[in-house]
């Protein structure tokens, strides 16, 4: 048994081996027996902004004592405000914020808001995704976490991803019809005219993954969601706030669409808020009906103070420009990593999040764990999966992410094998 009287999230309790983590400071943390990572993953892809960052403890500080309780429907300067730079970051259109815990909430709300608004029951998502842990999110999600409760929601459709490298319908990148997107329209009509709610999508899967799709594969997916009246959900709880490069990954692919779902980089985790970022033509739906959709802990004051001082740091220190800029960096130094294993690899990335796929065995896999930890490095390595994810946050100098990836190869010779 676990001596820790709480449980560890996804685990069998007695295989957990938890790091007690004590501080940071940028693209490190430091854990308890004085160690310093480099921390390449932005702990659980949220720390966009960086480790043990003052301006936001400083900001947070400030409205504990300025106002530290509110209620879901009171007001006050911080909620006002973080609404409105929610919308701006979005872009033209989009009207009205509903404020969460975290990102299955609010794709949850998502859920109930699509349904509200077109009063159809069906829903489509990909096999490589996740949407979150809750019941209606988890059944959205297509990774392995919905098989341990299903069944969940009815009337969640699963498609097939967008997974250029391994193509499910044995197309090449360079000659294929974009079946991966067309597909979609084609479940949709299979599925029953004008049937389907609302399709929801992480533009770039995360933990999935990194697929990285061409550039006309939102623009068909969204074509085909206003053929049927269907709304486009963007899920870019891992994928927002400077992550790919952008404010928003869609954003890339010049596609509106009808929410987006948001937490993880909002406030960098520095304080528990989420949110669903809504367009106009779905806001005003409910200027007369009533939004059945509420939580306690609504916009909390401190919440609200720490993602926006967040969303003030990405701007003032220029980090989704970072994450542009670095980007082909990483995956520059990906390559060179690759080209020197002796197994098969991918190599896929957008902004600072990229993922090097390997075909190895469980037991090599393991080895680069341990490799990694002996190294003090932390990131996403998933032996089932068998992709290393990397998605540091977004102040990592170009130093610090050479030495890095230069590092993690190091590891990955001594796991995979030099080729
Ligand atoms: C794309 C995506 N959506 C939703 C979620 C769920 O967010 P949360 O863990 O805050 O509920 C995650 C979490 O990793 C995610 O990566």
């Amino acid at each position: 048994m676990s001596d820790y009287p709480f449980f560890f999230t996804w685990s069998a309790q007695n295989a957990v081996k938890p790091i007690e983590l004590a501080g940071g400071e940028g693209a490190w943390f430091t854990t308890a027996d004085g160690a310093r990572w480099l921390d390449l993953g932005a702990l659980a892809y949220q720390v966009n902004v960086g480790h043990g960052n003052r301006r936001i403890v400083e900001a947070i500080k400030r409205q504990a004592d300025a106002l530290c309780v509110s209620t879901a429907n009171a007001v006050f300067p911080a909620k006002v405000e973080l609404a409105r730079k929610l919308l701006a970051l979005a872009g033209p259109g989009f009207s009205k914020v509903f404020f969460t815990l975290g990102g299955a909430e609010a794709n949850e709300n998502a859920l109930k808001i699509a349904r509200l608004v077109t009063g159809r029951l069906k829903n489509i998502a990909r096999y490589r995704s996740y949407h979150g842990a809750s019941m209606g999110a988890l059944s959205l999600t297509g990774d392995w976490r919905r098989a341990a409760v299903e069944p969940g929601l009815p009337g969640v459709i699963h498609v097939q991803d967008c997974y250029c490298d391994r193509c499910p319908f044995g197309q090449r990148v360079e000659t294929c019809k974009r079946e991966c997107a067309t597909n979609i329209g084609d479940v949709m009509r299979l599925e029953g005219s004008r049937s389907v709610a609302a399709v929801f999508l992480e533009p770039v899967p995360g933990a999935n993954g990194v697929m990285v799709p061409p550039p006309e594969y939102w623009p068909i997916v969204r074509a085909a969601c206003d053929a049927e009246g269907t709304l486009l959900v963007a899920d870019e709880v891992l994928t927002g706030f400077g992550r790919t490069g952008r404010a928003f990954a869609h954003h890339h692919w010049g596609v509106v669409p009808d929410m987006i779902t948001v937490t993880k980089g909002l406030s960098s985790d520095y304080a528990t808020i989420g949110a669903v970022i809504v367009h106009e033509r779905i806001a005003q739906h409910f200027d007369e009906r009533v939004l059945a959709c509420g939580l306690t802990y609504y916009a909390h004051p401190v919440a609200c103070a720490a993602a926006l001082e967040t969303l003030a740091v990405y701007e003032d220190e220029h980090m989704f420009e970072n994450s542009a800029r670095l980007g082909p960096i990483l995956l520059r130094e990906l390559d060179a990593v690759a080209a020197r294993l002796a197994v098969k690899t991918f190599v896929r990335g957008l902004g600072l999040l990229a993922a090097l796929e390997v075909e190895a065995s469980p037991a090599a896999w393991a080895k680069l764990g341990s490799e990694l930890s002996a190294r003090r490095l932390s990131l996403h390595v998933d032996g089932k999966r068998g992709t290393a994810i990397f998605s540091p946050p977004l102040c990592i100098t170009e130093d610090e992410l050479v030495s890095g990836v230069r590092a993690f190869g190091d590891a990955a010779v001594a796991a995979f094998g030099a080729r």
